[in-house]
């Protein structure tokens, strides 16, 4: 049966993988839609290999651009959000693989749950700041929710058989800048935290690996996607990147996942499951690189335990954690706040919530970020930053 695919956030790291992997399978995976921010040349350019119905910015100055290049051509051109939740609401029939940065993902994420769609999640912050909500509403629509981060993806792939779990070990390679002190932390530069020892991704993610919020947002992810409580989502550090994640029963047996570090096998994953297709890559070698572990530092690396403590309270608190810190990698990335103070302006500003209402409405969520938003922007202009 061929899959009909739309995919969010076409034009970035996951977005260019699937297309390796859609090139690969081409009798299997028929693509309904392609959708980015503003990067119209690159749209255009998957457009013409992937052949998609229609392809969609949600940059409307920037669609005015692909507007121009489509001109002539059968596929159909979007422009703006509006139009992309339309379109999505009018594909019951396609799967979404939502691949988009950050929060601007909840939305397309949402409107194919509600219709049903099966919905292969690389987007976490739609979990972290949403989970109860889209939870909810895949419940009462029925849309499966299959995973694509890696990690996520390899507790999957254990739970094939439905058998009672003790832990859920998600495994972090540490970042660049495992066993740093905190005065080299101090010094850190922009091309320093983009340079990840294990993974080629976007840089908001990339920048999230190093201060280890990756991890924390995995854990609310984790919670979400395994209905797991907190206190039993563990947390090891991995450097090498082979195991993606650990399953242990309640006999103690524990499975996991392991392969090279390569995003094409979790995306085919969520594409062919339950069935595995064929996908060329290099055998594991288990005996020319041993598998080291140690405990994460907490110390150094705050955001992961900010993270918890936001998944542990609920309510709007994972939201405010996830708006907080895209504005401030956002200005790390831009020059105008220093590495050490992402987790401190993330920190400020979730002790700055004053209620917390369930999230049961998108209005909530959606008002408790631009809120965050709002703080963050505003400490780092105190901290001499410019938003
Ligand atoms: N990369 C990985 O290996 C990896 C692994 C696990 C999970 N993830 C998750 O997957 C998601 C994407 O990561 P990535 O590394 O692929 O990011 P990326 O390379 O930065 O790409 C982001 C994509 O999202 C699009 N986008 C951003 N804001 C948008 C908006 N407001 N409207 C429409 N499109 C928008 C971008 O479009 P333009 O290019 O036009 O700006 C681009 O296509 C993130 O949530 C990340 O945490 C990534």
């Amino acid at each position: 049966m061929t899959t009909r695919l739309i995919i969010l956030g076409a034009t970035g790291s996951i977005g260019k993988t699937a297309a390796e992997v859609i090139a690969a399978h081409p009798d299997k995976v028929a693509v309904e839609g392609l959708v980015a921010q503003r990067q119209a040349d690159r749209l255009w350019e998957m457009a013409q290999t992937l052949h998609p119905r229609w392809i969609a910015l949600t940059d409307a100055e920037a669609a005015v651009a692909l507007k121009t290049r489509a001109y002539g051509s059968s596929i159909r051109v979007l422009a703006g959000l509006d139009d992309v939740l339309g379109v999505i609401a009018d594909s019951p029939s396609a799967s979404v693989l939502a691949a988009m940065t950050g929060f601007a993902g909840l939305l397309p994420a949402l409107t194919a749950v509600n219709r049903g769609m099966p919905l292969l999640l690389a987007n976490k912050e739609t979990l972290v700041a949403a989970g109860d909500l889209v939870r909810q509403a895949a419940q009462a629509s029925g849309a499966p929710i299959i995973p694509v981060d890696s990690e996520h993806s390899a507790i999957f792939q254990c739970l094939a058989l439905p058998q009672p779990v003790r832990r859920l070990i998600l495994t972090c390679s540490g970042g660049p800048f495992r066993g740093w002190t905190t005065t080299q932390l101090q010094d850190v530069r922009v091309q320093d935290a983009l340079q990840h020892p294990n993974w080629s991704m976007g840089n908001k993610i990339t920048v999230d690996s190093a201060t280890l919020m990756n991890k924390g947002l995995e854990v609310i992810e984790a919670h979400h996607l395994f209905d797991m409580p907190y206190e039993r989502i563990e947390v090891v550090v991995h450097p090498e990147s082979v195991i993606h994640s650990l399953v242990e029963f309640v006999d103690g047996a524990t499975m996991a996942q392991l392969g090279w570090p390569d995003m094409r096998v979790p995306i085919q994953v969520a594409l062919s499951w339950p069935q595995r297709w064929h996908l060329s890559s290099p055998p594991l070698d288990l005996v020319s690189r041993p598998l080291t572990f140690e405990p994460p530092d907490a110390a150094r690396f705050p955001a992961l335990a900010l993270a918890r403590q936001a998944g542990l309270r609920g309510g709007i608190y994972p939201a405010v954690l996830n708006a907080a810190n895209e504005q401030a990698v956002a200005a790390f990335l831009a020059g105008r706040l220093p590495f050490l103070a992402i987790a401190t302006v993330v920190e400020t500003v979730l002790e700055g919530v004053r209620e917390n209402p369930a999230v049961s409405q998108v209005e909530v969520v959606m008002a408790a970020d631009a809120w965050a938003r709002r703080q963050a922007d505003a400490i780092i202009l105190r901290r001499g930053g410019v938003t």
